[in-house]
């Protein structure tokens, strides 16, 4: 899958994408993304991207000229038609099915905003416009990384195991379950007791998790997992998709907090 990031800040994104899982996947060719730096596109000396906006009000805004000349170069170099995607706080919402959706394209181009946005005709050549979320970043290189990390997940051949993409937790709906690992028991200081249960001196791990109980396990993480959503993000599960057991694990929870209250 290719990436073109079109952004006035390059090394914003270059050197995030140069480390980790996706670092790896470009160096081994499994995405091929290319950063372009907007002045690339200016005609005049000053390599000008911004200029102020018509009608008055304060900052700047990103010209449509050298945006427009950004995408014909990607487009002759790429063969079109492109799917471009806006970075923005005026988007629609990105999720976790969107990025699934948009990793079953082959190319996508994100346009990283700044200043006080876009020139609007800008929008004539986008295909679609995202918020990572409702607050309002400097920039949308942020953005644009998150959107390619999460889309990037979803390619076949950039996590190792693709099973576990695809059956995250989240894609279906839910939070993870808490993991641990050794030592099975961690003495704690003063300054930490202080901070967790009242006179607890040894964090466990749940003995379940040591029992060796395989089923007894997978029913433990699947009732950790309903009962942290319905804690902390009980609106996922209007849409979570829920077999038998994690149905009656969920109305078991519900009915021990209606007793609670
Ligand atoms: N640019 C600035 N804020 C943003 C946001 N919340 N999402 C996407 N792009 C942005």
């Amino acid at each position: 899958m290719t990436f073109d990031i079109v952004t006035i800040f390059p090394a914003m994104i270059e050197q995030p994408l140069a480390a980790g899982i996706i670092g790896r996947a470009i160096e081994r060719g499994t995405l091929d993304v290319k950063v372009r730096d907007l002045r690339d596109f200016t005609t005049d000396r000053h390599r000008v991207v911004d200029d102020v906006p018509y009608g008055g009000g304060p900052g700047m805004v990103l010209k449509a000229d050298p945006i427009f000349r950004a995408l014909d170069a990607i487009e002759a170099e790429r063969g079109g038609p492109l799917t471009v995607i806006l970075t923005s706080p005026q988007g629609r919402r990105f999720t976790q099915a969107e990025a699934q959706r948009l990793s079953g394209a082959a190319q996508i181009v994100l346009l990283c905003g700044r200043y006080e946005g876009f020139d609007d005709r800008v929008r004539e050549r986008v295909t679609e416009e995202l918020s990572i979320g409702d607050y309002v970043l400097t920039g949308g290189e942020l953005a644009a990384l998150v959107v390619l990390d999460a889309v990037a997940r979803f390619v076949p051949g950039v996590v190792g195991d693709e099973q576990s993409v695809a059956e995250d937790s989240f894609s279906r709906g839910l939070l993870d379950f808490p993991q641990y690992t050794r030592p099975a028991e961690i003495e704690i200081d003063g300054d930490t007791a202080t901070a967790v249960a009242e006179g607890q001196r040894v964090l466990k791990v749940p003995d379940v998790l040591l029992s060796g109980n395989h089923a007894e396990i997978r029913r433990w993480r699947k009732r950790e997992a309903l009962s942290r959503t319905l804690d902390r993000r009980p609106d996922l599960l209007d849409d979570a998709v829920l077999d038998e057991e994690e149905l009656s694990l969920l109305q078991e929870l519900k009915g021990a907090r209606d007793g609670r209250d």
